[in-house]
């Protein structure tokens, strides 16, 4: 069965692009399940950098077709941007599918967000303001508009008409911000944005099928990551939607049985943008080292991410979570650098030792991690292709962490370069 699940396994920013990138090679599809330009997936080609939001990092390979399935939310003006800026770049974007059923990221659900965020203060989720969460919370309250909506210019304005009074009362009674004007936004979605999606909008649903049925390799990338997922995660330090590999069955519309494979990746260490806990977070001298030699800022907001060593105790409930069958490790050459390396294996809770996360989050404020140190290989590990090539420093730390979380590391990468990476095999 030649379904693929890449999924995030901590808090985002692992290297998904540049996973799903490497193994698009065997791969004839790949499929977006969730999640909306607040992604940011970067994948290095010749010295090139291409940071994609919306758009399947599939989209680089000519032999594939990318997906933006049901489970995604569309901002149709940053697509069409993204595409322009691909095909400046020479890459044909009219293989991209959009399905009908994505819902529509609208301008006043990036407004809200930013508000709302704004109104929170210091209790504020740290979101990416692209209106993600406002977007699937009209989707669950049944006044969301779809993709398919733009292809009826009657049902989208007298959708638009409706949802607006109730916007435009949110925006003045609780945000003092003036109406929004339905004219403007049904011009630029109906007259600017349709046009450019319009070759793009099809059935997903039946396109991937049939992808499966013909025995093709389809690839579901996820976005975000499982401690980011609206059930699982950190809540209410989360994103709005389920990146959870499960989440790809709903998000593309397919079955658990059309799912064989299931690659987590992970970063060496943690980053984490936003608030929320993090056991392992660095503070101070060595948190900013990290930040320095990983270069740990968002690749689309520019934000500095919050730093710790790698988690065990999560990771082990993201193998769960995730049924994953194994783990890529992203960016370890960025612990190239240090004398002494932690792995969190356990944590300690109101004196006890615990091994499994914690199911009440309180417990997670106040978990302390317990660490098993490591001697660092204090090299340079970005020119490694070859399992040999790593010190045994490097086989030592990664033998930890297959050991601690109980799944095969096949992969590993040292370096933004596509061939930057070292198979370790099966
Ligand atoms: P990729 O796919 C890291 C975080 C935000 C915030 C929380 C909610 O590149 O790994 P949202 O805008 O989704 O409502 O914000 O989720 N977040 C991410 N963090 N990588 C991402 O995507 C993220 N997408 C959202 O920082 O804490
Ligand atoms: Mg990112």
């Amino acid at each position: 069965m030649p379904g693929t699940v890449v999924v995030g396994t901590q808090w985002g920013d692992e290297g998904k692009g540049k996973l799903t990138d490497l193994l698009s090679k065997e791969m004839q599809m790949v499929v977006r399940y969730q999640g909306g330009h607040n992604a940011g997936h970067t994948i290095v080609v010749d010295g090139e950098t291409y940071i994609l939001q919306l758009i399947p990092s599939g989209i680089l390979y000519d032999h594939i077709t990318p997906v933006i399935g049901n489970g995604v939310v569309v901002h149709p003006g940053v697509m069409i941007r993204e595409m322009d800026k691909l095909e400046a770049k020479g890459i044909d974007c009219s293989r991209l599918r959009v399905s009908g059923n994505a819902h529509l990221v609208m301008p006043y659900h990036e407004e809200i967000d930013a508000l709302t965020e704004r109104r929170l203060g210091k209790n504020k989720l740290g979101t990416t303001k692209s209106g993600i969460g406002p977007t699937y919370a009209d989707k669950a309250n049944r006044i969301g508009l779809r993709v398919q909506d733009l292809l009826d210019a009657k049902i989208f304005r007298q959708k638009l008409d409706v949802v607006l009074k109730e916007k435009n009362n949110v925006l003045a009674k609780l945000f003092n911000r003036l109406p929004k004007q339905i004219d403007e936004i049904a011009d630029l979605y109906l007259d600017e944005y349709l046009p450019r999606l319009r070759p793009l909008i099809s059935d997903t649903v039946n396109l991937v099928h049939d992808a499966l049925d013909e025995g093709q390799n389809v690839l579901f990338e996820g976005a975000q990551a499982t401690y980011l997922d609206l059930d699982h995660g950190t809540y209410p330090f989360v994103t709005s939607s389920n990146p959870v590999a499960g989440g790809a069955c709903v998000g593309a519309g397919i079955g658990p049985r059309d799912i064989d494979r299931v690659v987590g990746i992970a970063k060496g260490y943690v980053t984490r943008v936003g608030s929320g806990p993090f056991p392992t977070e660095l503070l101070g001298e060595e948190a900013d080292q990290l930040i320095e030699w990983a270069e740990e800022y968002g690749a689309v907001t520019g934000r500095r991410r919050r730093v710790g060593w790698f988690d065990a105790v999560m990771m082990r409930h993201a193998v769960r979570l995730n049924s994953l069958t194994e783990l890529a490790v992203g960016k370890i050459d960025k612990l190239d650098q240090f004398a002494t390396i932690k792995v969190c294996v356990a944590y300690e809770i109101d004196g006890r030792r615990v091994d499994r996360l914690p199911y009440h989050q309180s417990e997670l404020h106040r978990a302390v991690p317990i660490y098993e140190e490591l001697p660092g290989w204090q090299c340079d590990l970005s020119g490694a292709f070859e399992p040999h090539h790593l010190p045994p420093e490097a086989h030592g730390f990664l033998d930890l962490l297959k050991q601690q979380c109980g799944v095969p590391i096949k992969m590993v990468a040292v370096g933004k370069a596509r061939d930057q990476f070292v198979y370790l095999g099966d």
